[in-house]
């Protein structure tokens, strides 16, 4: 290491501010020869988001990396969950500083809007980086104009998109990991069985309870059984794999049956010491998918706010294209399925003291 140059760097030189600072040139002072006073601003406010996404992407690889491997050390779970919540920490932000763009009024937006035409944000490849690592689909995706999401890239960064989804996303690696669980069978327990029992009690307690109210009416109890059959036929998806399997081929469900089942008993047993860390991780990824949905939101607003219903830059149809993707483009939806599956901890039949013990810090 040359260390008289480690001594002498100074502040502006180690942050490069020199170019950084020099990357904000108005598109209406360039090209109109009249400053539009408020796109410093859109500029700005852009390129941190832009910095933060980089950020982003650089804490998402290390993650990515630990879940790559063949068996996760326990340690690196908490690892993985401590740099998803920084995820979540600028992706909050990134909803929050929506704010300041909307400081800035459809009027003052329409002094330089002209200058911008066809740059978008939908331009934004590190936007789709993010999104692909995570394990957005190509199917999942809505379109518009009957082009793929990638037709603005190079070949060069459409094969890096590539190979983000060959290499496996963040849900591919979770799926991985979540069906090496091991407690979930062994010789003298198996999670399916008991869980199985458990809500084939706690619906014919249900049932028992509709049938003996002195409050409801023939009709209504009616109506309840058969609302009561309806969430049975939910928990089939778990209780049984062929029912499972069908929706995933039809695209309702992502994860394996072997996943979702562990991830299940994760949830159920998350005070267990030994699943604490891995619930963790489970709800930190549901923490991202929401912010992430929340800024879809909160920018889909934004642009009804700045540009009513008038096409985008980018050649969408505008706030509507953006709104259908704050519904559709949720990435762990899998993971909030797992709540309907979840069952009062009074009524789960109490694990077997061996499995206990296993799940426990236990001494001799
Ligand atoms: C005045 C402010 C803004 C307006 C009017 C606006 C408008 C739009 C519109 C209409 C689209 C859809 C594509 C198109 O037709 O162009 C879009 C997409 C997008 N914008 Fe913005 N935007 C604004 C600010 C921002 C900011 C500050 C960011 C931060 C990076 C951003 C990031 C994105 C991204 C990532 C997409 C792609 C979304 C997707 O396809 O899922 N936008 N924007």
């Amino acid at each position: 290491m040359d260390k008289s140059k480690y001594s002498v760097i100074k502040y502006h030189e180690y942050l490069g501010l020199d170019r950084l600072l020099d990357t904000q040139h108005p598109r209406s002072l360039e090209v109109g020869g009249k400053e539009a006073h408020d796109e410093m601003l859109f500029i700005i406010v852009h390129q941190a988001y832009e910095l933060w996404f980089r950020q982003i992407i650089h804490e998402l690889a290390s993650v990515h990396e630990i879940f790559s491997a063949d068996k996760i050390d326990e340690r690196n779970i908490g690892v993985s969950v401590h740099r998803l919540r920084r995820v979540n920490e600028i992706l909050k932000l990134g909803v929050q500083q929506i704010s300041i763009l909307e400081t800035m009024t459809p009027l003052d937006f329409l002094d330089f809007r002209d200058y911008l035409f066809p740059a978008s944000g939908f331009e934004s490849y590190q936007f789709r980086i993010i999104e692909t690592m995570l394990g957005l689909k190509d199917n999942q995706r809505i379109t518009y104009n009957d082009k793929p999401f990638t037709s603005v890239f190079d070949e060069e960064k459409k094969k890096k998109l590539e190979s983000i989804q060959a290499s496996g996303t963040m849900v591919d690696l979770v799926e991985k990991w979540l069906e090496r669980t091991p407690f979930v069978q062994d010789e003298n327990y198996s999670f399916l069985a008991s869980y199985s029992e458990s809500i084939q009690q706690m619906l014919e307690r249900e049932s028992e309870a509709i049938k003996t109210s002195r409050f409801l009416s023939n009709e209504e109890k009616e109506m309840r059984l058969e609302m009561l059959g309806s969430s049975n036929t939910y928990f089939l998806t778990v209780l049984n794999k062929e029912k499972h399997e069908q929706l995933r081929n039809e695209g309702e469900l992502t994860f394996s049956y072997e996943a979702t089942l562990a991830a299940v008993f994760i949830s159920l047993y998350r005070d267990e010491p030994i699943l604490r860390s891995p619930y963790n991780f489970l709800n930190t990824l549901k923490d991202v998918d929401e912010t992430l949905t929340n800024w879809r939101s909160r920018h889909a607003q934004m642009v009804l706010r700045m540009i009513g219903k008038r096409v985008g830059t980018g050649g969408s149809v505008g706030h509507k294209y953006l709104a259908k993707t704050a519904k559709k483009h949720q990435i762990f939806a899998d993971l909030y399925n797992i709540s309907t599956l979840l069952i009062p901890r009074s009524q789960l039949i109490p694990l077997p003291p061996e499995m206990e013990k296993k799940l426990g810090f236990y001494f001799q």
